[in-house]
């Protein structure tokens, strides 16, 4: 059993925020819900989570998170049914991921029955705020970070884990254009890149913010050596259908094991969609895209959901994808947004 949710102290608001929400017009990840959870790592043990009204934190200049960004997150999201019954999709395996990029980055792991039990409470009580609007949901970020103090450039002594959520709309506002980058890299073997740290995102803001200036949403990321393997979009792992195969990357220490990405490896397989896990290289992309042989291109994962790519670019040329009738994309989106909108049966057991 997990820690009795009675031991989860609970601080109200006075007054409600939620009339301040425009629900028909929610951008992703900017408005948030009442409260928030918090937890604090103290004298080598976690103390008992608080439930608090969603306020500021309040830090020591020195605290670690902010010279040697000792931090990491998970990303999820809560939906509701026409019964308003609430749902979380594979929850346990973001707690797991968690805990992995934790381990990485030296932070102390946090208890599962500490993140459910945290996160369910929470959920009961701001579920007000869990939209019921197509294409929208409740976002949820648990984040642990170093907030122990010292320039000593060394693991932190003390840590808060928090979680914080947003009532969300989609993460891109419309089409999504790519560029395939061979200068930057995102990560290296043996580095943090499976793992869910704040500066793997910090890393990618520059790179980004060039190919937004030449007209595109995203990089996608190649490997650090040859620049000649496609690994991930940096917010989202990456689909590419060759003719009726569907075929993503493996996972490596560079690339993120996505909930999304997994789920849809499995949905393919149960769907009998041909899916391969397999390095994927530039030249066969581009190759494909030329004999025309490339069908769809998609990034998947919790924010994105399953985000279509309208085209890509690599040196200075973009290739369009064709628009198709019934693309693997959009099949695929509807099985998974109706197994987490419980509007469906759930054959993976993935709703909880
Ligand atoms: C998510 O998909 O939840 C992520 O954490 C990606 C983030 C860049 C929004």
């Amino acid at each position: 059993m997990g820690i009795e949710t009675k031991s989860i102290s609970i601080e109200k608001v006075k007054t409600s925020r939620i009339d301040q929400i425009d629900f028909n017009n929610l951008a992703f990840g900017s408005v948030f819900t009442d409260h928030m959870l918090v937890c604090d790592y103290k004298n080598g043990a976690w103390e008992l989570p608080k439930i608090v009204p969603y306020q500021n934190i309040s830090l020591d200049p020195s605290s670690k998170i902010f010279h040697y960004g000792q931090s990491i997150f998970e990303g999820m999201k809560a939906y509701k049914d026409k019964n308003d019954a609430i749902f979380l999709f594979r929850p346990l395996d973001n707690h797991k991921r968690f805990n992995i990029s934790a381990n990485r980055m030296c932070i102390p792991e946090i208890p599962e029955d500490y993140f459910m039990d945290g996160l369910t409470t929470l959920l009961k009580l701001d579920s007000a705020f869990i939209p019921t609007n197509a294409g929208s949901s409740l976002y949820i970020r648990p984040f642990m970070f170093a907030s122990g103090k010292g320039f000593h450039a060394s693991p932190a002594d003390e840590y808060k884990f928090i979680i914080a959520c947003a009532p969300s709309g989609a993460y891109f506002a419309g089409e999504v254009k790519v560029l395939i980058e061979q200068t930057y890299s995102r990560s290296a073997n043996g580095g943090v890149g499976f793992a869910k740290a704040g500066g793997n995102y910090a890393g990618q803001f520059y790179p980004t913010q060039l190919a937004i200036a030449k007209g595109y949403n995203q990089v996608i990321w190649t490997d650090d050596t040859e620049h000649e393997y496609i690994e991930e979009a940096g917010a989202m792992n990456i689909f590419v259908r060759i003719n009726d195969t569907l075929i993503t990357g493996p996972t490596s220490d560079r690339i993120l094991d996505g909930i999304t990405r997994k789920s849809i490896i499995e949905i393919a397989k149960k769907e009998g969609i041909p899916v391969e896990v397999r390095k994927i290289t530039v030249t066969e992309v581009v190759n494909a895209a030329k004999a025309g042989t490339l069908k769809e291109m998609f990034g998947a994962g919790t924010a994105a959901v399953i985000s279509p790519i309208s085209a890509f670019g690599f040196k200075d040329t973009d290739y369009a994808l064709p628009k198709l009738d019934t693309p693997y994309a959009q099949r695929i989106k509807k099985i998974i947004t109706d197994i987490q909108y419980n509007k469906s049966d759930d054959p993976y057991g993935w709703r909880y």
